[in-house]
């Protein structure tokens, strides 16, 4: 049997982040320049949100560039950045074909003009797309987010808006930037690192969380669908005993 058909489509994740880690370490195995696994990673994110759209996924958020990969060298973070305008440019017929809705995470205004202006362009063509919506997160980090969530509540308790005893915890979902969007059921993360890296903090809360060694630009269908396959195996409490799950 193959893997697809393992997989019980009424118990989809509705919604899957992927940690996209080991591009660098794929080139270097090549004996490649670290920007070649990027430019290889992209044949794992046009897969993967296939595979995604094809099975019934709502949202696929995939974490592309970290607050904190500023830090790498200029000539890497200019060849991430050419790479994601030139991406965004190429892919946008393939998502308006497979009805995609794209959106962004992260404090984009940030971003280099050219990669935000295309990254506008894309959400604003794909808006009306209603099979699944790819989230990118860019110049993302989840403590700049949570920080930025924290301002705007403040902001509103000072002006009187909010009463600080009426805050809950879905004020606070409210105010991140993933506002409208479920909280995701699976988190993956390839290349065998064991780590959140400031992905999600707030929205994984009770995330299933699965790691494989596979490198970013190795993953294939086969890969998403045994990642799925291993979240529909699990059992999930939500603090509760396993009885009481089974009594319903
Ligand atoms: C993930 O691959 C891509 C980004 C962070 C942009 P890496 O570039 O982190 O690859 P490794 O972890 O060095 O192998
Ligand atoms: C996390 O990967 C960020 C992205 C995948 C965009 P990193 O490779 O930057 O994470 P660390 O530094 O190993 O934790
Ligand atoms: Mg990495």
């Amino acid at each position: 049997m193959d893997l697809k058909s393992k997989i019980d489509l009424k118990k989809l994740p509705k919604h899957i982040a992927v940690i996209m880690d080991g591009n660098g370490r794929w080139a270097k195995q090549k004996g490649k320049i670290r920007i070649f696994g990027h430019q290889n990673g992209v044949k794992a994110v046009r897969e993967v949100t296939e595979a995604a759209a094809e099975l019934g996924v709502n949202y696929l958020t995939l974490y592309a560039f970290s607050t904190e990969n500023w830090g790498r060298p200029a000539e890497e973070v200019n060849a991430l950045m050419t790479l994601l305008v030139g991406t965004i440019r190429k892919e946008i017929k393939t998502l308006m074909k497979n009805k995609i809705r794209l959106q962004a995470i992260g404090n984009l205004k940030e971003l280099p003009p050219k990669a935000y202006k295309e990254l506008l362009e894309g959400i604003e063509k794909t808006k009306d797309n209603d099979r699944m919506t790819l989230v990118l997160a860019l110049n993302y980090s989840a403590r700049w987010e949570i920080t930025e969530a924290v301002k705007q509540i403040a902001t509103a308790a000072k002006s009187g808006v909010v009463d600080p005893e009426n805050i809950t915890a879905n004020t606070i979902s409210q105010a991140l930037t993933t506002n409208g969007i479920p909280d995701p059921e699976l988190m993956i993360r390839t290349s065998g690192e064991t780590r959140i890296s400031n992905f999600l903090l707030w929205q994984i809360a009770y995330a299933e969380l699965y790691f494989t060694p596979v490198l970013w630009p190795d993953f294939r269908k086969d890969n998403l669908y045994e990642a799925i396959i291993s979240f529909q195996n699990r059992e999930r409490r939500f603090g509760k005993t396993s009885d009481q799950l089974v009594k319903g």
